[in-house]
């Protein structure tokens, strides 16, 4: 990795933190959700990429997908169909118009909603691959979803932020000691889950 690239990742996860302690913050003192958008870098989408051996009969669902970055990669160089889910209707309209402009109306859809909503459910059913840059704050509760509603055979990545209690079949360092893409398979996860296994916090 470039240094300037090192650089750039060094100020997003610190972008992240600091978010992550504001959100801390405002549980004391109680006010309208704020999102946090912090775009995944090409060199992280192809590292997931690689990592989840995305290919073209994969369906790729970016839960926070802000403009859609990865969902457009992933079709453009696996050929995946990607969903995205996000909250803020700027990033989303901004994706959609993306979308139409790279000729991919066809292979990407964005749906401006909340992960909890209840017509996230059979987007999550749909994946074949989950993609994850998400807040730790969030992360245990996607984590339930999933394991409630995605397909046993789905492989689950998260970038920067592990799942927690759930075990990493594999962690790709994205910037060493700084940030790690982690890989899950969700049948492994379920199976655990069922057995009250608490399995290990990678993070
Ligand atoms: C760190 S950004 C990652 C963006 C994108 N996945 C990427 O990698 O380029 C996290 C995104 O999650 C979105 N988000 C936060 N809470 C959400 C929720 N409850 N439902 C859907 N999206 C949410 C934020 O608006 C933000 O765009």
């Amino acid at each position: 990795m470039s240094q300037e690239n090192a650089e750039e990742v060094g100020k997003n996860v610190t972008k992240l933190q600091a978010a992550f302690r504001g959100m801390i913050a405002r549980r004391r003192m109680p006010e309208k959700p704020k999102t946090v958008y912090v775009p995944t870098s090409l060199e992280a989408i192809d590292s997931f990429l690689k990592l989840a051996q995305v290919h073209s009969k994969d369906v790729v669902l970016d839960i926070g997908c802000g403009d859609g970055r990865v969902l457009r990669e992933a079709w453009k160089q696996s050929h995946a169909r990607g969903i995205g889910i996000e909250l803020d209707q700027k990033l989303v309209d901004q994706g959609k118009s993306d979308i139409v402009e790279d000729d991919m109306a066809n292979a990407v859809s964005l749906h401006c909603m909340s992960f909890n909503d209840p017509e996230a459910v059979a987007l999550i059913h749909a994946a074949s691959v989950v993609f994850l840059f998400m807040l730790p704050e969030l992360t245990a509760e996607i984590a339930q979803l999933l394991l409630k509603h995605a397909q046993p055979t789905a492989r689950v990545v998260s970038f920067i932020f592990s799942l927690p209690n759930w075990t990493p079949d594999a962690i790709q360092p994205h910037q060493e000691g700084i940030s790690n893409l982690y890989l899950y398979s969700l049948r492994k996860q379920k199976m655990n889950a069922a057995d009250g296994d608490v399995g290990s916090d990678a993070r």
